[in-house]
C-alpha cells in the first residue's frame, strides 16, 4: 500500500515568477511541508519555466492568474491560503515622471488589496516584503521606490491594527544574488552600475571614477530564508530589516577583479562619500537568520549574469 500524502498547509506568493519571489518558491517547496500557489500576471509557459521546472513543482506549485490592482483576481488568490508571502510590486526601471500614479499609488493599492483579500479569507499570517523606509544615507534610493515603501508598511501595520490580521514586514536594501528567471531585474540594473560606472560615475566624462560610498546588499537566498523564517516562527511579528554587512564600492569591485579580471572595464578610481554602515538587523538574526559571506553573493551573481551574457 502507497503511503498517504502528508498533509500540506497551502501558501500563496504573489509575483511568483519575479527574482525575489523565485528564490522563495524555490525555497517553500524544498522543505516539502507546503503545497505552493503562485500568483502571475501572464501564465504563459515560457516567462514562468523557472519555476514550472523546480523540484517539486508537478505536485505541488499551483500558478493563477492574478493582478494586485484587481481585488477580484487577489481574493480569488488567496482564498483557501493558510499564509500569503506578498512580494509583487511594480518596481519601474526608469525614473518616472509620475511617480504618484506610476509607483506609489499602485504599490499601496496592490498592498491593500492582498491584506483586505486575506483578512475576508481568514488567512493566517500575511508577511509584506517591500523596500526599506529606514534607508541609511548611503543608499541611494529612488524616492518614489522610498516613499512607496513607506506608505506600504504604514497602511499594512494600520489595517492589520484595524482587523487584527497577522501581519509582518520584511524589509531588506539591496538584493543581489544569482538569477533564475531570464529577464534582468531593476536590482541586478543597480549593482552592476556599481562596478561598471554609469550613473554611480562622478561625471559622465569621467566613466573611471566613481563614488566610493557604502552600499547595503543581501543576497536573495538569505531574503527567501527570511521570509520563511519570519512567516513560520510563531514569536514574530512587526517589521524586520534584512540586510547584511555594508560594503563599499572599492571592496566589491576589488573581489571581483580579483576573480574575473578581464570581465569588465572596472572603475579606477574612488572619491570617497560619506555614508552610513549601521542597519540594525538585530531583530532578524535574533530568530535565527544569518547572511552568507558577502564575497559568495558576488562571485555567484557575477557568475550568473556571465552565464546569461550580461557584463560588458
Ligand atoms: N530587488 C530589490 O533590491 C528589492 C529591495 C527591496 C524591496 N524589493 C521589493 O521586492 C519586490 C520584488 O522585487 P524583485 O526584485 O523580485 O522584482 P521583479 O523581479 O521585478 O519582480 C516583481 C514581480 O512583481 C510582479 N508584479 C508587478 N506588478 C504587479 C501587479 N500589478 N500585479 C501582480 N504582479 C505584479 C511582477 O510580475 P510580472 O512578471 O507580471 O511583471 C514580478 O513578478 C518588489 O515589491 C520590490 O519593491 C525589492
Amino acid at each position: 500500500m502507497e503511503a498517504a500524502e502528508p498533509e500540506r498547509a497551502t501558501v500563496c506568493v504573489t509575483g511568483a515568477g519575479g527574482f525575489l519571489a523565485s528564490w522563495l518558491v524555490k525555497l517553500l517547496l524544498s522543505t516539502g511541508r507546503y503545497a505552493v500557489r503562485g500568483t502571475v500576471r501572464d501564465p504563459g509557459v515560457g516567462k514562468n519555466a523557472h519555476i514550472t521546472a523546480l523540484e517539486g513543482a508537478g505536485e505541488r506549485l499551483r500558478l493563477v492568474k492574478a493582478d494586485m490592482l484587481d481585488y477580484r483576481s487577489v481574493a480569488s488568490a488567496v482564498d483557501g491560503c493558510q499564509g500569503v508571502l506578498h512580494v509583487a510590486s511594480h518596481v519601474p526601471s526608469g525614473k518616472s515622471s509620475n511617480p504618484e500614479a506610476d509607483v506609489i499609488a499602485p504599490a499601496v493599492t496592490g498592498t491593500l488589496n492582498v491584506l483586505k483579500a486575506c483578512h475576508e479569507a481568514k488567512v493566517k499570517r500575511v508577511v509584506v516584503f517591500l523596500l526599506c523606509s529606514i534607508i541609511p544615507t548611503g543608499l541611494k534610493a529612488r524616492p518614489s521606490l522610498r516613499t512607496a515603501g513607506q506608505m506600504r508598511k504604514r497602511e499594512a501595520f494600520a489595517y492589520a491594527a484595524k482587523t487584527g490580521l497577522d501581519v509582518i514586514t520584511v524589509c531588506p536594501a539591496l538584493v543581489i544574488g544569482p538569477l533564475m528567471q531570464s529577464t534582468v531585474n531593476t536590482s541586478a540594473k543597480v549593482f552592476l552600475g556599481y562596478i561598471k560606472g554609469g550613473e554611480h560615475s562622478i561625471s559622465t566624462r569621467d566613466q573611471e571614477t566613481v563614488q566610493n560610498g557604502p552600499k547595503h546588499l543581501v543576497d536573495v537566498r538569505d531574503v527567501a530564508d527570511a521570509l520563511l523564517l519570519v512567516y513560520e516562527n510563531p514569536q514574530a511579528s512587526g517589521r524586520y530589516l534584512c540586510n547584511s554587512t555594508a560594503i563599499r564600492v572599492s571592496d566589491i569591485v576589488n573581489i571581483l577583479k580579483t576573480s574575473y579580471p578581464s570581465s569588465y572595464t572596472y572603475p579606477q578610481n574612488f572619491v570617497e562619500v560619506e555614508g552610513s554602515y549601521t542597519y540594525n538587523t538585530e531583530k532578524l538574526r535574533n530568530l535565527g537568520w544569518a547572511s552568507r559571506p558577502m564575497e559568495e553573493t558576488l562571485r555567484d551573481s557575477f557568475e550568473c549574469y556571465q552565464a546569461l551574457g550580461i557584463p560588458n
